[in-house]
């Protein structure tokens, strides 16, 4: 069963975007905990088929169980993996989907482990990596990139005003020894930047470390373009025909790559948009999951060659 802990950003609003139906394939990109996925799972019954991905093997496993616990006999399939390698996998195997949901970033689970380093109010390794096998960590790019590249990295991912300065602090402290911890990195932060309301000033630096360090903007466009080409393949891809994609981001420079990218589909004829454009949550909801509060639900259905097909194609 889903941990009771866990409550999955926008589950009503998600469930009624992708609107799935007994016997489709649901392919979700970021299956965490598995709360979307166990909410999603029990409609494809009969003959549905999930498709779990995750970069992190431990919510890979933990969703599959919660999928498994809320609906007994479906067919269940994890993918532990970066979800710009899903597509061509699903193609590949001859899989099309007829739902995808990426529900982006970390879970909370993450952000709570000290030993993960991705929180600033947890000492623990300045890690970050949503993969624990993958290549780098923060503190490697806190350790090895030049001061330009840290002050873009701050700027464009963490628009942190204050970038050239926590740059600069960064280069001047590892001359003197490594940067290790979190505690480390967020006092270095708090010594060049000004609290910001009741914002720690730490916030926008561990954002962009984070999205620096599992290239969160490049796998997004990855997918974004993956979903581009299932569209216009019309079902003979990795995607069926009429199949239904969500996103859930969760910063502006997420939403504005998702925001263009469907826009476009649309624009091309190859999608309708589902719903008003973004859903984001109610009172209600940010007042028992805070962290719900900056979500944006996007989502579009493709088109089915037996649709009306749009004048100027
Ligand atoms: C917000 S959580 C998803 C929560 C999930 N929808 C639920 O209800 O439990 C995001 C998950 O996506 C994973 N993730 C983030 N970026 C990824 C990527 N590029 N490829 C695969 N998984 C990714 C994270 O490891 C995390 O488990």
């Amino acid at each position: 069963m889903p941990d009771p802990r866990h409550i999955p950003v926008l589950l009503a609003e998600v469930v009624e975007a992708l609107g799935p139906r007994p016997g489709e394939c649901y392919a979700d990109c970021t299956a965490g905990l598995g709360g979307h996925a166990a909410a999603i799972a029990p409609a494809l019954r009969p003959g549905g088929r999930v498709i779990l991905g995750d970069l992190d093997p431990g919510n890979l496993s933990r969703a599959a169980e919660a999928v498994a616990g809320a609906a007994p006999g479906v067919e269940v399939r994890p993918f532990h993996g970066n979800f710009v390698s899903l597509p061509r996998r699903l193609a590949a195997e001859g899989v099309a989907a007829d739902i995808v949901l990426a529900d982006l970033g970390f879970a909370s689970c993450q952000m709570e482990d000290p030993a993960r380093g991705f929180a600033f109010s947890r000492e623990g390794p300045l890690d970050m990596r949503l993969d624990p096998t993958g290549p780098t960590t923060a503190a490697d790019l806190v350790a090895t990139l030049p001061e330009a590249e840290l002050v873009r990295i701050l700027r464009d991912y963490g628009e942190e005003k204050g970038a050239r300065a926590v740059a600069r602090k960064i280069v001047a402290v590892r001359r003197e020894g490594s940067i290790a911890t979190t505690a480390q990195l967020a006092e270095i932060v708090r010594s060049v930047v000004r609290r910001d309301g009741g914002i720690d000033p730490a916030t926008r630096t561990f954002q962009a470390l984070r999205i620096a360090v599992n290239d969160e903007l490049g796998a997004l466009e990855g997918l974004l373009a993956a979903v581009a080409r299932g569209a216009k393949a019309q079902g003979t891809g990795w995607l069926a025909a009429g199949a239904r994609v969500a996103i859930v981001s969760f910063h502006s420079l997420e939403d504005r790559m998702v925001k263009r990218a469907f826009g476009e589909l649309v624009s091309a004829g190859l999608a309708e948009a589902v719903g008003r454009q973004p859903v984001t949550p109610g009172e209600n909801e940010v007042g028992v999951n805070p962290r719900a509060r900056s979500a944006k639900l996007r989502a579009i259905r493709l088109r089915k060659s037996c649709d009306a097909q749009p004048p100027g194609l």
